[in-house]
């Protein structure tokens, strides 16, 4: 750690300077309270494009590469593509009990935790382009104080103790991307019969979001919020069980268990 004295400046290296990174350091920023600075940023400078827009918009640092991003860091996030991370780390000197966050999606705590020892490592998943906006959750396992005060700066924080549960947690991460094309579907209803474009996407996000927060107050109470919306005999009745009688619900689980098997295989590992 490094600072002025009164604030101390918590240094996050990235490797793997791409979108989620972007994300992250954009809603980090955003959210500065103490100073403005309480997080500081050190760059992979692999993808010097994005590392440079990065570092001229929110005063993030490069570094000269990955080691000196391990070197350079208290915390370490790590963003690569799933398939880069081995060939990415496995010549990484990494200190005894720094904390490695991994954002690499079907990578397991166990072998990332072989890949960057003696670090302590969290795995987390982020909805990407939410944390951006600092409104996007992070699912972590196992919980851990650093790791979750750096994460409650781009959204709620949701820890999890046993890796099974944050497997299946995780799955959130390909609910949240999936809810794009969803959004894209329902707006484009909209346009199709004349609206004008902003209009569509307005009135679609304002319904789903507070709907959304409905039920983020009153998480127990879903069963009771449908029964008080839904007329018998009325509208959304009408909607629901055509979408009941054509699959167009059981598709969305089934959607959730491709992407569970494609991220972690058929079932749960044990981290
Ligand atoms: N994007 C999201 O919203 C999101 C959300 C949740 C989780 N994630 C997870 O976050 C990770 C990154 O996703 P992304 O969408 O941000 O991918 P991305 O835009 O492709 O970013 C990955 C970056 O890592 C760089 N990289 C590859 N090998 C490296 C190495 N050895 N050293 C340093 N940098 C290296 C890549 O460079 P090259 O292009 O040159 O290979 C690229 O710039 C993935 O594991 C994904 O599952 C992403």
């Amino acid at each position: 750690m490094s600072g002025d004295g009164k604030s101390p400046v918590i240094t996050v290296g990235i490797i793997g300077t791409g979108r989620l990174a972007g994300y992250i350091v954009e809603g980090a920023r955003g959210g500065a309270t103490r100073n403005g600075r309480d997080f500081d940023f050190l760059l992979s400078p692999r993808n010097a494009e994005k590392a440079a827009d990065l570092a001229a918009r929110f005063g993030a640092r490069l570094a000269a590469d990955n080691q000196a991003v391990v070197d350079g860091a208290d915390l370490v996030l790590l963003a690569v593509r799933p398939p880069q991370a081995e060939e990415g780390l496995k010549a990484l000197r990494f200190r005894a009990g720094q904390i490695v966050i991994s954002a690499i999606a079907g990578v397991t705590h166990a072998a990332v935790a072989k890949l960057v020892a003696p670090a302590r490592v969290v795995c987390v998943m982020l909805p990407g382009r939410a944390n951006a906006e600092g409104i996007g959750l992070s699912i972590l396992y196992p919980k851990q104080p650093e790791a979750e005060a750096f994460l409650a700066r781009l959204g709620p924080v949701h820890g999890f103790d046993d890796w099974p549960s944050f497997e299946v947690a995780s799955v959130v991460g390909g609910l949240s991307g999936c809810s794009f094309h969803f959004l894209k579907h329902m707006i484009s209803w909209f346009t199709a019969r004349g609206l004008d474009a902003r209009t569509a996407a307005l009135i679609v996000a304002e319904t789903l979001r507070g709907n959304a927060g409905v039920v983020q107050e009153h998480p127990e109470e879903l069963d009771a919020i449908i029964a008080g919306i839904q007329t018998p005999g009325g509208v959304t009745q009408c909607g629901a069980e055509l979408l009941a009688a054509r699959g167009g619900l059981d598709d969305w689980n089934a959607a959730l268990d491709a992407m569970q098997r494609h991220m972690w295989g058929a079932e749960p590992e044990k981290g």
